[in-house]
């Protein structure tokens, strides 16, 4: 069944909840928003507020066509509040709910547990906005700035979405933690952000395009369990979410892409075979492959602790309630209860990295990290067809789960990028050859200089190969002084 694709634009809020019968709502977002703008205005793009960016609105839930693209001042963005469709006699598809109605109220008895789901979904969507807010500055094309602008406004509806359910469903505590989502900043001291990968910088460009290839993908498996809830207003905003998230994740895949491009191509150039003759490779003016490789260890390992433990009882309750599914739940064939099943968890046994069979239902965590990887693996496969193809002999590959983690069986050990565990004082001497070093960021933050002309591209990256919008090649995408 298909109601309300369209965008109700009369209020201050575009939405597709009839927010204007919902004057309790309407009132609680309309004195949210405020906060929101200053909040934009303070973390939100440095340097580019008054710029003219060619932005994609989402408009309408239609898969035919949900967004139109034109030219806005990002704090005058249109963030709006789109469920995707409702399902006619939607059923709870997993846990001890099964087969009962999805529902349409917070059940009681849930209430902590789902509020703290959308809580730290919620934390983040402005959590990656402050980390990527220095980054207009450095823009290696007006491509790559209206990306990234792109990806910021969507984050900032995503963190709408989340505030909504809160404001709607969750009376005064939802209002507060409301209000928390704009008060706590990624990397501060006293109020940090809630989860580790969101407190990190983001330095250059290309960390900025592993992020969004790396952590956002963390957050589609996220929405893709949440997507699955049997809480009906969670399932439908993360559904629509998801249709936004995938751009975030070519941002970040063909970013590293044009990277690694760029790379071949000026060795090539230059007739160096030698991937590892980094000094040479550098003198080009274009990242070496084995700091991309570094760049790709530090991020992936960062968004492997998301997942949390891989034995939880939190994930398990949560999945037993109904309210987080697995990624693509209702693909799966089996009893969707889990009572007696296992799976494989990977641990430290008599110091080596082992698998071992636990329940199925408190290794969940370990199920949808394990999804997430095979997910992350098939983008890289594309980046070292790329290498394969300029005749270059390299490949980038993910390291083992056990490499660098902060969260779970492997926080307390040190090991190789092929899962070989030793010493702390071993990992401390190696570090820099397999994480990025003090110098690795100078030399990549050298390389950081602006590319405003339309059409141009900084020496370090490829073009793309088509424009967005099919916008031809030297499309002005940011228009910088308004
Ligand atoms: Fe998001
Ligand atoms: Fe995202």
């Amino acid at each position: 069944m298909i109601e309300q694709l369209d965008v109700n634009y009369d209020t201050l809020i575009p939405n597709n909840v009839g927010l204007s019968e919902d004057r309790r709502v309407l009132k609680a977002l309309e004195r949210w928003h405020p906060g929101y703008i200053n909040w934009w205005n303070d973390m939100g793009p440095e340097g580019f507020q008054e710029a003219m960016v060619y932005l994609r609105t989402a408009v309408s839930v239609d898969p035919k066509g949900w967004a139109k693209f034109g030219y806005v001042k990002m704090p005058e963005y249109r963030w709006g509040i789109l469920l995707a469709p409702k399902e006619e006699d939607r059923k709870i598809g997993f846990g001890e709910h099964k087969g009962e109605p999805a529902w349409q109220e917070v059940p009681g008895e849930y209430r902590g547990m789902l509020r703290r789901l959308i809580v730290i979904q919620g934390d983040t969507e402005p959590a990656s906005v402050e980390q990527q807010r220095h980054l207009g500055k450095t823009a290696p094309s007006l491509y790559d700035m209206r990306n990234l602008f792109q990806v910021n406004v969507e984050e900032g509806r995503h963190l709408w979405a989340m505030v909504y359910l809160l404001q709607k469903y969750f009376g005064a505590d939802g209002r507060e933690e409301a209000d928390e989502l704009l008060n706590r900043r990624s990397g501060d001291e006293d109020k940090p952000r809630m989860l580790g990968a969101f407190n990190e910088e983001t330095p250059d460009w290309l960390s900025f395009f592993m992020f969004t290839y790396f952590t956002d993908r963390d957050g589609k498996m996220q929405l893709e369990s949440l997507a699955q809830s049997g809480f009906d207003p969670l399932s439908r905003t993360c559904r629509f979410m998801l249709t936004e998230e995938a751009h975030h994740m070519f941002v970040g895949e063909t970013g590293v892409g044009r990277t690694i491009q760029r790379t071949c191509e000026a060795m090539k150039e230059a007739g160096i075979e030698d991937p590892y003759d980094i000094e040479k490779v550098r003198a080009l003016g274009v990242i070496d492959l084995p700091t991309i490789q570094k760049k790709a260890n530090l991020h992936y390992s960062l968004s492997l602790d998301l997942f949390g433990s891989e034995v939880s009882t939190n994930a398990a309750n949560a999945y037993n309630a109904g309210l987080k599914g697995r990624y693509q739940e209702d693909k799966i064939d089996d009893d969707h209860r889990l009572l007696d099943a296992t799976y494989p968890v990977s641990k430290v046994v008599d110091g080596k990295v082992v698998m071992v069979d636990e329940p199925a239902l408190t290794a969940l965590n370990m199920r949808l990290r394990d999804d997430y990887s095979s997910d992350a693996a098939k983008g890289v496969g594309r980046w070292n067809k790329i290498i394969q193809k300029a005749g270059v002999d390299f490949e980038i590959t993910l390291p083992n789960v056990a490499f660098h983690r902060q969260i779970g069986a492997f926080s307390d050990v040190e090991a190789t990028p092929e899962g070989v565990l030793i010493s702390k004082d071993e990992f401390a001497a190696k570090r820099d050859q397999w994480l990025p070093s003090k110098a690795d960021g100078e030399f990549i933050a050298s390389l950081m200089a602006p590319e405003t002309q339309p059409g141009k591209y900084a020496g370090w990256i490829a073009p793309p190969r088509i424009g967005i919008d099919n916008k031809p090649g030297d499309f002005e995408y940011v228009q910088i002084h308004g």
